[in-house]
This record gives structure tokens, sequence and C-alpha cells, in this order.
């Protein structure tokens, strides 16, 4: 409490006369303690369509700041550093609406993320970390999902990252010489180096155009394979994508976009190639899950079998893959995420056995993609955590990355598997977010300047932090 009162004085006396405050207000009589955090009020930062309010209990200071009804609503703090360091945020937080999301944005430029779970009282969560500058800095809290309550933020300086505990080698016993490689490699580069990547060959072969450089990895999506669509006549092409990628010594990771097997709504707000989508189709996966005999059960199966065929592929070419199934679970937009953790992660264990000790498919390093703790399957049949994060600004992501490190309690490589804004090298750096890889999804993102500037791309593409294909060939043998 004390704490609070003093930093409150502190904001107000910061705002009063400026950044040139900031000395008598972070510079208190007796030394300070590098790792004392500072409470800033949000009553007392400068509001853009953001209002002051007292009326829910539990606030610190004078009120709460509510009012996040628009895209530009925000609430800025002005805060300061005596050095150029990293500190931990945290925001005190009412989601008395739900389940929301905010973006944090540093100084007007990186944006990053923050999932506020519902409930009904103020609490302090984790907003990952910021990078201030000597002298004086912004945090702006943007609405996003908005409909929120904002207390408060604190800044506590950020201890180094502790050294990583990797396990050495990938969950299945069974893996083969080429997953066993692929997953030594990565090991080995974990926490030093990050991998370029790109959805789509054709986009990362554009991004060889534009900036001389070829991404390391390419994702390519099993979507086209479904039985649901190759039925209305789709013909993939995702697996000679990534023999082609292969080939030239690149890394290989594959996502699945899972047409439901059957229940397609095919209507014109909700046509049959969007059936992976909860709101496309009427397919109840914890239904289908309640037995094994029932035929929707066996119609997953089906599924399962037909994407066995193609991984299978892939594995007598010789290609180790990064397997990222049921991605972005915890969303909830996709059928296989839409009743809840638990049949996802059934399926997802379903999904791991059949393919691994039925079609005895040994080429998989296998990625999960769910941040939230509910809905992780577990360490024994996980390799890698990832996240996917659209958040504009070309920020580290620093956020999820950190919630990962602690559902894997670093244990696990982590990847950015996908991202709207491919990250700057030196933020990633700075903020010790040691992602394995980032890929950028494709069209309206790649090439869109809105998200990546071809300035950042040339920068990224060509800093030694970020391994691109001609700097990872041999891999194999590494
Ligand atoms: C299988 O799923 C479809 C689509 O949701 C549904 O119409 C059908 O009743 C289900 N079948 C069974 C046996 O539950």
């Amino acid at each position: 409490m004390a704490r609070t009162f003093k930093a409150l004085l502190c904001g107000i006396v910061a705002l009063a006369a400026g950044a040139n405050a900031a000395p008598s207000c972070a510079a208190p009589t007796t030394t300070p303690n590098p790792g004392t955090a500072r409470t800033y009020e949000a009553e007392n930062a400068i509001l853009s369509g953001t209002t002051v309010d007292t009326a829910q209990t539990g606030y610190t200071g004078t009120g709460y700041v509510t009012g996040f009804d628009q895209a530009t609503d925000k609430i800025t703090f002005k805060v300061d550093s005596a050095t150029a360091r990293l500190y931990d945020l945290s925001i005190r937080v009412a989601a008395i609406y739900g389940d929301k999301r905010t973006s944090v944005v540093l100084n007007g430029g990186a944006s990053s993320e923050v999932f506020f779970a519902a409930g009904t009282t103020f609490t302090s969560v984790a907003a990952g970390q910021v990078l201030l500058n000597a002298g004086s800095n912004t945090i702006d809290i943007v609405n996003n999902w908005g409909w929120y309550l904002i207390d408060s933020i604190t800044l506590t300086p950020s201890a180094p990252r502790p050294a990583h505990q990797i396990n050495a080698s990938p969950v299945n016993a069974a893996a083969d010489a080429n997953a066993k490689a692929l997953y030594k490699y990565l090991r080995s580069i974990y926490g030093k180096k990050i991998l370029s990547g790109q959805q789509e060959l054709s986009y990362a072969n554009w991004i060889a155009q534009q900036t001389g450089k070829t991404p390391a990895l390419v994702s390519v999506d099993l979507m086209d394979y479904s039985p649901s669509r190759v039925e209305r006549g789709t013909v993939g092409t995702a697996v000679e994508e990534a023999i082609t990628h292969h080939n030239r010594g690149g890394i290989v990771s594959v996502l699945w976009h899972w047409n439901a097997p059957t229940g397609l709504y095919d209507t014109d707000a909700h046509k049959w190639w969007s059936g992976f989508y909860t709101d496309a189709t009427d397919f109840d996966v914890a239904a289908a899950l309640s037995s094994t005999t029932n035929a929707n059960y066996t119609l997953l199966i089906r599924d399962i079998d037909a994407i066995a065929v193609q991984l299978k592929r892939l594995q007598t070419a010789g290609v180790p893959v990064l397997f990222r199934p049921l991605h972005e679970a915890e969303g909830g937009w996709f059928w296989w995420g839409a009743k809840g953790p638990e049949p996802a992660k059934k399926l997802y264990g379903i999904l791991y056995d059949r393919l691994t000790n039925y079609h005895k498919i040994n080429n998989l390093i296998w990625v999960w993609n769910s941040i939230l703790p509910e809905w992780y399957p577990g360490d024994a049949t996980v390799d890698i955590l990832s996240a996917d994060v659209y958040a504009q600004g070309n920020g580290p992501m620093s956020t999820q990355y950190n919630q990962l490190i602690e559902l894997g309690k670093d244990k696990k490589m982590i990847a950015a598997s996908e991202v709207g804004a491919a990250p700057l090298p030196d933020l990633l750096q700075a903020y010790e977010a040691h992602w394995l890889w980032f890929a950028v999804w494709g069209d309206t993102f790649i090439n869109n300047p809105d998200w990546n500037s071809l300035d950042n791309l040339k920068k990224i593409y060509t800093s030694d932090y970020v391994l691109t294909l001609d700097e990872i060939q041999g891999w194999r043998s590494s």
C-alpha cells in the first residue's frame, strides 16, 4: 500500500512538470534498489477516449480507467528509467465483461498483446516486458478488444533470463534419424539465433526477390488434403512444396486447417472451404469423441489416416517435419477448439497415438500451439511450444514467450509459428525473447507495409541474429 501511495505522488509530480520532474521522482533520498517496483495509477495518466470511474470497488489510488470502446481509446503512461533497461510490466485490471485482449505500445512503436482472463475483481496480470530508454518513455494501453477496467501498471526491473534446460531428445522414442538431426540442430541454435520463416513457398520466394535472402523455414498447410475438401475437388500441393524447400536445404513446418469431416453448412455466408471454422460447421468434436464406435469418431480417424498418407510421403522423402496440428485451439474459432480444452486435448492425443504408434510416422517434431495451461496436452507428446501472434510493430512478443517459458518450464523450445509482423532482431535480443523461429503469414501480412515494411524485412533478413536458408545449409550433419 505504501509503495502504491508513493508511486501515486510520483505520477502526479511527473505529470504536472513533464519529463523533467523524473529525477526527483525516481531518486528518493535513500539509494534506489534496482529491483524495486514502481506503480503508476491509470487515473493519473493521459487518457484518450477513456474516463476515470469508481463504481467497481477494489481499485487503488482514486479510481480506475474505463470506457475502452473505440479502436483508438487508450491510456498513456509516462514512465522514466535512469538507464536503458528491461522491466517486467504488470497490469492491474478487472475483466468484468469476460476474457479480453489489450495492446501494449511502447514509445509509440512496438506493440504487444496481453490477455486478460475474465474475473469479477481487480487483479494483477503479467504483461511481459518493456525495454525502456534512459530518460522518459511512454507506455500506452490501447483498446484492442476493449471493455476492461484498468487500475494501474507496475514496472519491476527484470532479472536476466536463466539458461534454458531443453530436453535432449524428441518425445517420440522412435523418432527417425532425420527428426533427431533436426531436433539436435534446433537445440544447438535455441537461445542464440532465430530461424527466419514464411508461410507458403511462393511468399518465401517473394522474400528472396525483395531482400536477397530466402527464409530458412517454410510452413505449408495440409488443408486441401482434408477429405471433406478432396470430395469437392481440391488437390493439395503442400507436400511437393515442402519437398522443394527441403531439397534446397531448408526446414519444413506443417499445419493443418482441418476441414470438418462432415456437417459443413456450405451456405453463401459459410462456404464448404471455410469448414475449419467453428461458425461454418455443426460438427461437434466433443460428441464425436464420446465413443469410439460413433460414426463421427470413425470420420475423425478417416481424416487422420488421410493426413498420415501425406506425412508418410514426407517421411519417405527424408523430410523431417515440425508438425503443428490443432493450432490455435484455445481461440475457439476452429471446430477442434469450439468445445473447450478437454476434447481438443483428447483429439491431440488420438492424433499423436494414431500417427506415431499405428502409422509409424517418425519424422515428426510435435509442436503445440495454445498458451493457456488448461489446454496443454502434456509434456509426453509435445516437443515444441508455440504461439500465433498478430500484433503490428515488429515487436519481440515477449509476453507470449514468457508465458510459454512458464508452460514448458523452460524444457521445451518455443516458436512464433505464425506472426503478422516479423520481429526485429535487436528487440528480440534485448528482451531475450528466444523464439526458435518466426513464420510470417502469407497474403495481406508479409506483402503489406502496415505489417512489414520492406526496410524492416531487409533489416531482419540481413541480421546476423536471423538465420536464412544460405546460413543453415548442412544442418542435417551439424
Ligand atoms: C455427426 O455429425 C453430423 C454433423 O454435425 C451430425 O449431423 C450427425 O448427427 C453426427 N452423427 C452422430 C452419429 O452423432
